[in-house]
């Protein structure tokens, strides 16, 4: 039993070294994940031994005099470094996007730790960040890349526009692989651009609807302000469209390889025969948000057909990003005919390498 364990976690280990390289040569770090609204801490630790020369007082006392202690995060991006946060002598300077969202321990050079929290994560902070402790004479830097997951999308039914009751609308996005949104995940996807102009519930039982560009007939409680619109929080019996999130995706997403066009059923079987189940929408967004990308229209479990578009192109989506639906009418409401030919959206569940493993030494 104890070489089983063993060898799993050796072979564990050396998954999590192959991950390390490839993410980011210069980092000794494993990439940081958290998700959308969530919480992270990036690690940054520095020696605290005193460097500077001691100060001998007129008494003949020694003392170390305050060495300078200086924290710098920035986050890479291409061939420019932009400002998260710098922290000298107590002063505390922060970018804009990273205000209310970060901070440091209080007294780094106390524990030699100056790890970066950061909250309320955005889709946008994904990337690699530099920290850069000056203290005394030590210089030390290290960089981390941070992954953030999660997506929030809108959900309509089947049927029509607003015709979700609360109970129906936290259902509905469970039975499409998903949770109903909270306010600080909607949040987030709107400070990363979201834009929908559709009432939906979240999760506290309010009803909003995030706008980035406030336009005619969208214009809610805010007016020409951009934000989230609210309708406040509702009877439970009252009908609307739902804000649903996924956060990671435990297998895999992808168009079936078949270039006849299926009806729902015919799809539901293609994927069947390839020991894989049609995508739920909320896998589908999923992978979306992991880069799936393709232009061709295919049916999902709940019946609605969809498309992942992760790489801009006018003649696909117009160029825009996100996950389109086709609505069986021009009202955007309604999902096509079951009968209709399209492709089709499969979803493999993931078997991880420990369970792999665990049936190979057994
Ligand atoms: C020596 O002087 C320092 C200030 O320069 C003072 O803090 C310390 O208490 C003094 N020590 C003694 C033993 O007088
Ligand atoms: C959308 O259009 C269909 C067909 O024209 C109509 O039956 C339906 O009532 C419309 N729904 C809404 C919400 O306007």
């Amino acid at each position: 039993m104890i070489l089983n364990i063993r060898h799993i976690l050796w072979l564990y280990y050396l998954s999590e070294a192959a991950a390390a390289t490839a993410s980011h040569a210069l980092s000794i770090f494993r990439p940081i994940t958290g998700s959308l609204s969530g919480k992270v801490n990036l690690p940054c630790y520095f020696s605290t031994i005193p460097t500077s020369a001691p100060l001998i007082g007129p008494n003949g006392s020694i003392t170390y005099g305050r060495d300078l202690l200086r924290i710098k995060w920035t986050k890479i991006e291409r061939n420019t470094e932009s400002v998260v946060l710098v922290a000298q002598n107590g002063v505390i300077k922060i970018g804009k996007s990273y205000r209310n969202r970060v901070s440091v321990p209080s007294h780094p050079e106390d524990v030699g730790d100056a790890s970066l929290t950061m909250v309320k994560l955005r889709a946008s902070d994904a990337g690699t960040y530099r920290c850069e402790v000056l203290y005394g004479i030590e210089d030390t830097q290290d960089t981390v890349s941070l992954d953030v997951r999660g997506v929030v999308f809108h959900y309509r039914a089947k049927t029509s526009r607003y015709t979700l009751d609360y109970q129906k609308a936290v259902r509905a996005c469970q039975d499409i692989g998903a949770t109903i949104a909270t306010y600080e995940q909607l949040k987030a996807a709107y400070e990363d651009g979201f834009d929908q102009c559709d009432a939906g519930w979240i999760a506290d039982q309010t009803v909003r609807y995030p706008i980035t560009k406030p336009r005619k007939g969208c214009f809610g409680n805010l007016m020409t302000k951009p934000g989230i619109r609210s309708y406040g929080t509702r009877k439970p019996t009252e009908t609307y469209d739902v804000y649903c999130y996924v956060d990671k995706l435990d297998g895999e997403v992808y168009y079936a390889p078949v270039t006849r066009k299926m009806t729902f059923e015919e799809a539901s079987e293609e994927c069947k025969k390839r020991n894989a189940v049609l995508a739920t929408p909320g896998q589908l967004h999923a992978a979306w948000r992991q880069g799936l990308d393709r232009c061709d229209y295919g049916w999902l479990s709940d019946g609605s057909v969809r498309h992942p578009v992760a790489v801009s192109r006018i003649q696909c989506g117009g160029g825009l990003l996100g996950v389109r639906t086709m609505y069986r009418y021009r009202n955007q409401t309604g999902f096509p005919e079951p009968t209709m030919k399209l492709g089709a959206y499969c979803f493999k569940g993931k078997c991880h390498c420990i369970c792999r493993c665990l049936l190979y030494v057994q």
